[in-house]
């Protein structure tokens, strides 16, 4: 899919990137056909549970045993919360909403009602389960689905799932994670970890280093994901996956794993969260991998804000880079589905 019949397909335009109408349409014709990452395995041991909140749905995750079930957070009585939003995974063996008192178990059967035989119509319990979600794990994360009808999983993962099947089932737990608010529009910041053009320039020191010279780089692009992979000085190779929606996962042939994700908040502001994964026995090392990583990411922070005040002053973006093929990859995924498959169709 190209936006444009003649020549090669430009930048989407800037007015893409701080429209308050397209933001809103991002949220329903865009992030309900993907997976999203919520939370790593090992964050919830079975019979837990833990709230969260992804692109403003209230989410439920509980497990019992092996396997992690998700549901709308939100109580089919009279809508409120079962349990409050928490970083941290809490035991439970049964959710009693606040209100109530409505009582589930954790595979969101309704198990009693408070005064239940005074109900003003006859009640049946089996009516009243709490709504589920589409919620499978891979790569020791927990991938929630928020819309009724998304992608399959492993169709969004197909590259990962071509390129890094060695990697994928390594011992691994959540090591650190970090969330910062960005001052830009998601795109912005997916837009620059797609960027293979500016790391020689923009992180000479840190991430060029890891990732090596540019005449090494090996490019893969699939339906739905592109791979970044460079030679890894100790052997084998270093693998960055820039996926729809606005994720990113980064491999190290030791089985380390990064996410880096930037889910939008409004059409100016995005969050970063990274999660670095790893072998239980490299926790004494966890926090200054992280530093590095957001060493780069701190030069990556200065640049996108500063692009976001450039688009947002009427740039007409400049020619496309060779490098810069795997954003031309997204942006034309991200224009199909939005439905802007004609240039008469882009605001
Ligand atoms: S809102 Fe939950 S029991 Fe009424
Ligand atoms: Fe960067």
């Amino acid at each position: 899919m190209t936006l444009s019949e003649s020549g090669p397909q430009p930048f989407l335009p800037a007015s893409v990137y701080g429209s308050a109408a397209i933001a809103q349409q991002e949220r329903e014709r865009y992030a309900p056909q993907f997976w999203h990452p919520v939370a790593s395995l090992d964050g919830l041991p079975p019979g837990h549970s833990l709230a969260l909140e992804v692109q403003g749905l209230p989410v439920l995750l509980t497990r019992t045993e092996d396997t992690p079930t998700a549901f709308v957070n939100r109580c089919p009585h009279r809508g409120v919360a079962l349990l409050a939003a928490k970083a941290e995974a809490r035991a439970c063996r049964r959710l009693v909403c606040p209100y109530h008192g409505w009582t589930y178990n954790l595979q969101g059967d309704l198990l009693a009602a408070a005064r239940e035989g005074d109900f003003l119509t006859p009640f049946d319990r089996r009516q009243w389960p709490l709504a589920g979600l589409g919620c499978e794990v891979f790569a020791n994360l927990i991938w929630v689905a928020i819309g009724s009808n998304p992608l399959p999983l492993a169709q969004q993962l197909d590259l990962v799932l071509q390129e890094a099947v060695d990697l994928l089932d390594r011992p691994r737990v959540l090591l650190a994670q970090q969330s910062r608010i960005l001052q830009c529009n998601w795109k912005i910041a997916h837009d620059n970890t797609l960027d293979d053009y500016h790391v020689a320039i923009a992180h000479p020191t840190t991430l060029h280093r890891e990732q090596g010279p540019v005449r090494q780089y090996r490019h893969a692009l699939s339906s739905h994901g592109s791979l970044l992979a460079t030679p890894y000085p100790a052997g084998g190779e270093f693998l960055t996956f820039g996926l729809a929606p606005w994720t990113h996962l980064l491999f190290w042939p030791d089985g380390r794993m990064a996410v880096i994700s930037f889910p939008p908040l409004d059409p100016q502001h995005c969050r970063m969260d990274v999660w670095l994964l790893g072998h239980p026995s490299l926790r004494p090392g966890a926090d200054a991998w992280m530093e590095e990583v957001l060493g780069f990411l701190e030069e990556d922070r200065l640049l996108v804000e500063s692009a976001q005040i450039g688009y947002a002053s009427g740039l007409v973006p400049g020619p496309p880079h060779r490098l810069e093929q795997r954003i031309l990859q997204h942006q034309a995924l991200y224009a199909a589905l939005m439905g802007f498959s004609a240039p008469e169709l882009l605001p």
